[in-house]
């Protein structure tokens, strides 16, 4: 059994995905012990309650600093013990010693095909006005291994999708998420616990 944590800041499509695939059976053998949240608001905390899955709220904000939020949060993946963590969407810089804690033993989806439009500042919305920008013709989603760099860890999965015409950034960002994020993040969830090479 892969026992993963998912680790969340927003909508949560990404999240759902994964508990859908989880459900349908596209993905065996894994189970979300699960869902880390640094948003009180964010409605992945609801996806995870209708799922029952525990959720914990662990935000920056309500710490009086970072080295209090980062131990917090170890303290609470080392109490879920998992196999796997999943970055879905976490908009939070992780605590330093976290990647050499957990090598190999983290995976982030980021929504472009890495290396154009990663890195630093480049997350949700603005990646994808930036690929408009730079006017690509594809773009799509990227699955990797997190290292101590931003987007920076061995890509795992990618999956490319049409620029239309008369993309805005947030109609780029649906189609990236539900024909590229929603299927090779679930994917690259299931290699892994087929014990698959990634
Ligand atoms: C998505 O755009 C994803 O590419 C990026 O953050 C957003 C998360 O969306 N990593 P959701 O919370 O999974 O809906």
């Amino acid at each position: 059994m892969l026992n993963i944590v998912v680790c969340v800041s927003g909508g949560g499509t990404n999240l759902q995905a994964i508990i859908d695939n989880i459900e349908n059976k596209n993905i065996r053998n894994t189970q979300i012990r699960g869902v880390i949240c640094n948003n009180a608001g964010a409605y992945a905390l609801k996806r995870a309650e209708n799922a029952g899955i525990p959720a914990f709220c662990i935000s920056p904000k309500v710490y009086g600093s970072r080295e209090e939020f980062n131990q917090a949060f170890l303290q609470k993946l080392q109490e879920l013990a998992p196999d796997l963590i999943v970055l879905a969407g976490f908009l939070v810089i992780l605590p330093e010693q976290m990647t050499k804690l957990y090598e190999n033993r983290i995976i982030n989806i980021h929504p472009s095909l890495i290396p154009s439009f990663c890195g630093k500042g480049y997350y949700g919305l603005k990646v994808h006005e930036a690929a408009l920008a730079r006017g690509v013709k594809i773009t799509g989603a990227t699955v990797h291994f997190v290292d101590e760099g931003t987007d920076t860890g061995r890509i795992i999965l990618q999956k490319a999708v049409e620029v239309l015409e008369d993309d805005t950034p947030e109609s780029l960002q649906r189609r990236v998420m539900e024909q590229a994020e929603w299927v090779i993040l679930p994917q690259a969830i299931s290699q892994l616990a087929s014990g698959g090479d990634l």
